[in-house]
């Protein structure tokens, strides 16, 4: 499941950013609400807290699809932006972007 989390959050803030070189910094505590069998769909849900400088903070909450039980909550999740030497590069974004609206953006240019 934690693997699962790294790999959504990171397309998510790579999404987010539009800077495919963005890595995971800190995750904060998990807490495993209730246990998640073998056949159970999860549903994985993200969210920004806030955009830095050179980082995102995101929160995510995993859920039972069908009875919709929470099975997780990480409060934090911080990711980073980094340039072709590996040092942080800032990203220059500030709010929540849908990709559906880019699309739009573009097509009417
Ligand atoms: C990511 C990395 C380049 C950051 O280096 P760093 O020296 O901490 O860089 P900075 O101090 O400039 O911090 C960069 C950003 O991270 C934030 N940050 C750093 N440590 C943090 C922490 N412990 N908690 C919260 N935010 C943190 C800083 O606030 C800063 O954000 P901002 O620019 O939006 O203000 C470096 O730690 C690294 O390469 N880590 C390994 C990452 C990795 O391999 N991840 C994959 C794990 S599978």
């Amino acid at each position: 499941m934690l693997q699962w989390i790294d790999e959504e959050v990171a397309i998510y803030a790579i999404i987010q950013l539009e800077i495919p070189r963005t890595v995971t910094k800190f995750i904060s505590e998990i807490d495993f609400v209730s246990s998640a069998k073998e056949g159970d769909i999860v549903e994985i849900g993200i969210d920004v807290v806030k955009f830095g400088k050179t980082s995102i903070t995101l929160t995510c909450s995993v859920r039972n699809k069908l009875t919709h039980n929470k099975i997780l909550d990480v409060e934090k999740i911080i990711m980073v932006s980094l340039d072709e030497t590996g040092a942080p590069v800032k990203h220059g974004k500030t709010k929540k972007e849908y990709v559906k609206d880019r699309l739009e953006k573009e097509s009417n240019l």
